[in-house]
């Protein structure tokens, strides 16, 4: 279809055809309803490819100045919501294309010489999604900043440590937060190695094969911005593969799959946490909802929800594996259904890293920099939990061991001593030292100190461990690298 012929798409087609498309086909084809949200990459394509163009002398100034001048009011009516969208353009590309045909005539005719919608859409997409990964990155890293104040104020609040969700050892909950962090550390990460392999230009692949235009490529990947850190153009080196390659698609929304999953393993133990049965923290009352007919009731709504929404994200990686599975190269209209599962899963993260952060960290008052609300923490009812549950048992194995005896037998003596304790209905401390002794003789007086919550902490010493030493050093350590 040419250009001449986009706006008489409706009434007739080209010689070519014998009938016009039906209206159900037009929107079954269109793609202008979504991918309308990548106009502002269009034109930022547009720009530079007609920069190059003008520059390699294959359009005249004058044309490249009209170009400019059209595309800049187009965006403007678009970013004023005056831009007149129309399904029979089929998608955001011909609309553009169009309207500047109708601004400034022959010279918009001419944006497209080198070019084909395969190796633009490839760029936009690209342009688009990696302004999305730098907004990710930045929430990911508020988001880390938000848990490490809470960590700061909880290095000392002790609570139960789970294995297989039973009470395992004391820990600190500061050293709970920290684990998150360091899950969104690897996620920003892995979307800072992705955004390496989104950043590389398809436009000048044409439709498959390259073009007999003299094209030069790495001036308008340098323009993009699509260069490398040593500032090196970086250009896709195969035209077949530039305009049909959706890895990057993929290899993000994995990335993003993996987040959710970080995002929805927090959400269950928030869940956990805010039940009767544990009573561990409170959310603030504008992240939870009442029940209509249960009046005591405040539910954990926004951790339930995002704890689905994974579920939703998983969805869009399989959808785009699929989506690229078996399809023959090169570009296949298949790959027009990339764009909903991207969209979905950019704004699906970004709505919940931004909740998440203020659910957790509150909000900072901009003018005194008070945070207010964030995850209330109920010390006392932690502590309670980690005492009840004999998480100080591998201390006093430890203990007999550094009495001489062998771990094993060490682990087996303890056993007998939490067993007797469990009868009596009694903590680990609360036993009395000839009941202790009777069980095995090598204990004494001093190993009170070490059944307490605060010894078990203090004692795990170890780099990455839950001793309130060791958990200062990683904040520390966190607020260098942020
Ligand atoms: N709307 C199309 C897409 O999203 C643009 C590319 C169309 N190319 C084509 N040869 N029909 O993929």
């Amino acid at each position: 279809m040419s250009i001449n012929q986009l706006d008489k798409k409706s009434q007739s087609w080209s010689a070519l055809f014998a009938e016009p498309m039906s209206e159900l086909v037009k929107r079954y084809t269109s793609s202008v309803s979504f991918d309308k949200r990548l106009w502002r990459a269009d034109i930022e394509g547009s720009l530079a490819h007609a920069e190059m163009l003008e520059h390699q002398k294959i359009i005249s100034t004058s044309d490249y100045q009209d170009i400019v001048a059209g595309l800049r009011r187009i965006g403007e009516e678009i970013h004023n919501n005056q831009f007149d969208w129309k399904l029979d353009l089929e998608d955001v590309h011909l609309n553009i294309e169009a309207r500047l045909t109708q601004m400034v005539g022959d010279a918009g005719k001419r944006l497209h010489t080198g070019r084909s919608r395969n190796d633009q859409v490839a760029t936009d997409v690209r342009l688009w999604l990696r302004d999305e990964i730098d907004e990710i990155s930045d929430l990911l890293k508020q988001f880390q900043h938000s848990l490490l104040e809470v960590a700061e104020t909880n290095v000392e609040v002790i609570m139960p440590g789970f294995t297989h969700l039973q009470v395992a050892q004391p820990i600190s909950f500061a050293h709970h937060m920290l684990a998150y962090v360091e899950m969104f550390g690897r996620d920003l990460d892995r979307f800072r190695e992705v955004r390496v392999r989104v950043n590389r230009l398809p436009l000048g692949s044409a439709a498959l094969a390259g073009t007999s235009y003299p094209l030069d490529r790495e001036r308008v990947a340098r323009t993009l911005g699509m260069v490398d850190k040593e500032g090196a153009p970086c250009v896709c080196q195969n035209s077949l593969d530039a305009v049909s390659d959706r890895d990057f698609a993929v290899e993000f929304t994995s990335a993003a799959a993996l987040c959710m999953v970080h995002i929805s393993r927090m959400s269950e133990e928030l869940v956990l946490w805010m039940s009767q049965n544990f009573g561990f923290i409170k959310l603030s009352d504008r992240f939870t909802t009442g029940s209509s007919i249960m009046p005591q009731k405040k539910n954990p709504d926004v951790p339930e929800l995002a704890r689905g929404k994974a579920g939703r994200v998983f969805g869009h990686l399989m959808g785009l594996l699929t989506l690229m599975k078996a399809q023959p190269l090169a570009y296949n209209k298949d790959n027009q259904e990339d764009k909903e599962p991207l969209f979905d899963t950019v704004d699906t993260l970004k709505d919940t890293l931004r909740i998440f952060d203020e659910m957790m960290g509150g909000q900072v008052d901009p003018k005194t920099a008070i945070r207010s609300g964030g995850i209330q923490v109920n010390v006392q009812a932690m502590k309670e939990a980690a005492l009840k549950g004999y998480a100080t048992a591998t201390d006093l194995a430890d203990y007999l061991v550094r009495k001489g005896l062998p771990f094993r037998d060490a682990h087996e003596a303890v056993a007998k001593i939490v067993r007797l304790a469990q009868e009596l209905k009694k903590g680990l401390s609360d036993l009395p030292i000839a009941q202790l002794r009777a069980i095995n003789p090598l204990i004494e007086e001093d190993v009170y100190s070490v059944l307490t919550l605060e010894g078990s902490l203090n004692a795990r010493a170890t780099l990455g461990g839950t001793a309130p030493g060791q958990i200062r050093m990683q904040i520390e350590r966190w607020k260098k690298l942020l």
